[in-house]
């Protein structure tokens, strides 16, 4: 699958934008806040119906403007497919094919997207929350009946929370609560463990490729829990009266990522973190090919640079069947040795000019 063609209108800091792209690489030179982040935005919008930077949509509409439009074209199979988003202070509409989706989630399952951007170094680094929000996405993206489950668990827990903060209500008027969020969780933690199963599978050997042989990766998905959710529930109840919230659950599962048997999040180094970094993106990469048969497309924000040059060099070698958007401060030589196969483009406050020779 490739992007053939982006129309932006009132996206972010760009007005009115056409711009044909090429089906291999396309890289994207810029000074600072000149709108290059905000192209993958758009893109990424396409394939999830959400920003990859903001929970609040209306973030994306350009200042001033009543709405935004984006329309990505993309070809599947030769065949050519049409997404569009457009985006009021009050409605979002989606279409596809130009028919309208009834819901933001049948835009899934058309266009996958693998975002690597400097922030994702925070999916090995910070808090469990980074974690779980990785693989309900890359989840999500694949399957959309997690999505369901997982936005109906959200909302029982934020129903249970409530109540768990009002000194008057009796447990009893918990047990619906209850028992509907063990009934979501329990296809979650399912899914989660089977994707975690095969993320570790396909990433551990990246790995140990990026690290020459010297690393051993391991990813482990660490539930808060023993046993069933139900009685899990039951036995907190004091503590979550105390506390006011919902302590136990798939909500607050983690993922333990491991370099030779030592936590990485308290003890890998820099270089260390950002090579699992790399690994997990490119492991999902993998796996959207292992389980949808179509190529995911690529999306590297302002991370090349940051790489060593073997790691770039591992890095270009494995984009060969993918579609690439790079987006870069300065050409660099790394990105100039893909320029046969792909098209450079200079952004400039919000205009993008091709600039191949
Ligand atoms: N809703 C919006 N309307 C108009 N302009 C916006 C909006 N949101 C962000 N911008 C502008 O977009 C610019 C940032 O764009 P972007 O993040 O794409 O920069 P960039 O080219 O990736 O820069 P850097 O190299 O620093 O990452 C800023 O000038 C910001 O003010
Ligand atoms: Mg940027």
């Amino acid at each position: 699958m490739e992007i053939a063609k982006l129309n932006f209108k009132d996206f972010r800091n760009y007005r009115n934008l056409t711009l044909e792209l090429n089906p291999k690489v396309n890289i994207f030179i810029g000074d600072n806040a000149q709108g290059k982040t905000n192209l993958l935005e758009g893109i990424y919008l396409s394939s999830l119906g959400k920003s990859f930077r903001t929970s609040k949509d209306t973030e994306m509409i350009r200042f001033e403007a009543p709405f935004f439009r984006v329309e990505v074209t993309a070809l599947k199979d030769g065949e050519r497919l049409t997404v569009e988003i457009a985006l009021s202070e009050d409605q979002k509409a989606i279409k596809i094919d130009g028919v309208k989706a009834l819901k933001s989630s049948e835009l899934l399952q058309h266009i996958y997207t693998v975002i690597f951007s400097p922030e994702d170094l925070k999916i090995v680094k910070d808090e469990p929350e980074k974690r779980r929000r990785f693989i309900d996405r890359e989840i999500s993206l694949l399957k959309p009946s997690y999505l369901r489950n997982l936005a109906s668990y959200k909302k029982a827990l934020a129903q249970r929370n409530a109540l768990l903060k009002e000194k008057k209500v009796k447990d009893d008027a918990l047990e619906v609560w209850d028992k509907s969020l063990s009934n979501y969780a329990e296809p979650i933690i399912t899914d989660r463990e089977e994707y975690v199963k095969k993320l570790e599978e396909i990433c551990s050997k990246i790995h140990y490729d990026l690290s020459e042989g010297k690393e051993d990766l391991r990813i482990i998905y660490e539930r808060g829990m023993e046993g069933n959710l139900y009685e899990a529930l039951k036995h907190s109840i004091r503590i979550d009266r105390l506390r006011g919230t919902t302590t136990k659950g798939p909500h607050r599962d983690d993922l333990k990522l491991l370099v030779n048997g030592k936590d990485l999040r308290s003890f890998g180094s820099q270089g260390q973190q950002r090579t699992a970094a790399l690994a997990l993106k490119l492991s999902e990469l993998k796996l959207i090919k292992e389980e949808t048969k179509e190529e995911g497309i690529l999306l590297l924000d302002d991370v090349l640079s940051e790489l060593d040059s073997r790691r770039q060099k591992y890095l270009i070698n494995t984009l060969k069947d993918v579609q690439v958007f790079i987006t870069s401060a300065e050409l660099s030589e790394e990105l100039k040795s893909m320029l046969s196969k792909g098209n450079v483009y200079k952004v400039t406050q919000g205009e993008v000019v091709l600039q191949n020779d």
